[in-house]
């Protein structure tokens, strides 16, 4: 989210200067999660909106600010932190509202024409359910000792992730775009990968070369960890797509054009320190 901030708040400011804002603005952060980084948005996005108000020599206006996540998120640790981030934010506690809107969003948590900004970070590579296709019709499992796509997958397992991202993602957007009012803004970053055909091999996102792909094999059923059974039967509900993926589905569901799209290079470990200490 740091590395992003500086084409978070060039957004926002070209969103201000649509003049499509009213004396309020209703945002979303889906799949806000519960941890340090939840009410970053919250904090960048006031901070900018203020400096432009500043600078235009304009009353900030109110945000409405709907943190968005499946029900099992713990919400109440969002609220219980409230009460510092008002204290280190003054600002804030004027002029932020901040609620809960519990529920997928590959739904429709929100009204229609509702929200003028809607920001999601790292939560578009979850499916919102395991791809269809990964059994045989008899039921055997196609991805055999996997848990994802790896180097042993058949090309058919890939083919299952890619469409269950398209069906996501399409549902997604226009999901979004029936929600948010004709100019609002539409802030994404995505975990994706360069690597178009074995996103094990060269993809930058290095976590499942080192990580998953083992939890997939028989190793973990060899430590004794897990039953072979068990393993056997998990196929994780995730996707990390191409940006050339991503496009498409942009173009191809056609509510929104494609502004900007940036990579940002983030290390798989990185602030894993951070998170130790
Ligand atoms: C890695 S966290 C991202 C947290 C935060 N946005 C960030 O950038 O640090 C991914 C979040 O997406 C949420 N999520 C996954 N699928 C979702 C869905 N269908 N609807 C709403 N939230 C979802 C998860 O529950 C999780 O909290």
């Amino acid at each position: 989210m740091l590395k992003a901030k500086h084409i978070l708040e060039e957004s926002i400011i070209e969103l201000c200067n649509s003049g499509s804002l009213t004396g309020c603005i209703r945002m979303a952060d889906l799949g806000c999660s519960s941890g340090p980084n939840t009410l970053l948005l919250v904090k960048q996005t006031i901070e900018t909106v203020d400096l432009i108000c500043k600078k235009l020599n304009r009353e900030i206006p109110t945000l409405q600010v709907f943190m968005n996540d499946l029900p099992g998120n713990d919400f109440n640790a969002i609220f219980r932190s409230l009460p510092s981030f008002y204290e280190q934010l003054p600002l804030c506690k004027d002029k932020c509202y901040i609620a809960a809107m519990p529920g997928s969003f590959y739904g429709r948590p929100f009204p229609d024409r509702f929200l003028h900004f809607v920001h999601s970070s790292y939560s578009l590579h979850w499916r919102s359910q395991v791809p269809e296709g990964l059994r045989s019709e008899s039921g055997s499992r196609m991805n055999k000792g996997n848990i994802y796509i790896a180097k042993t997958s058949p090309p058919s397992v890939r083919q299952n992730y890619l469409d269950s991202f398209r069906k996501d993602f399409t549902l997604f957007l226009s999901f979004c775009s029936a929600e948010m009012v004709t100019g609002g803004l539409l802030f994404l970053t995505i975990v994706a990968t360069g690597d178009s055909d074995g996103h094990l091999n060269q993809g930058r996102i290095q976590h499942f070369k080192v990580g998953w792909p083992r939890l997939g094999s028989s190793n973990l059923n060899s430590t004794g960890l897990i039953e072979e059974s068990k393993l056997e039967s998990f196929d994780l509900p995730y996707y990390v797509p191409t940006m050339e993926e991503v496009r498409q589905v942009v173009g191809e569901e056609g509510s929104f054009e494609l502004h900007r799209h940036e990579t940002l290079g983030v290390a798989w470990d990185s602030g894993i320190n951070a998170s130790i200490n």
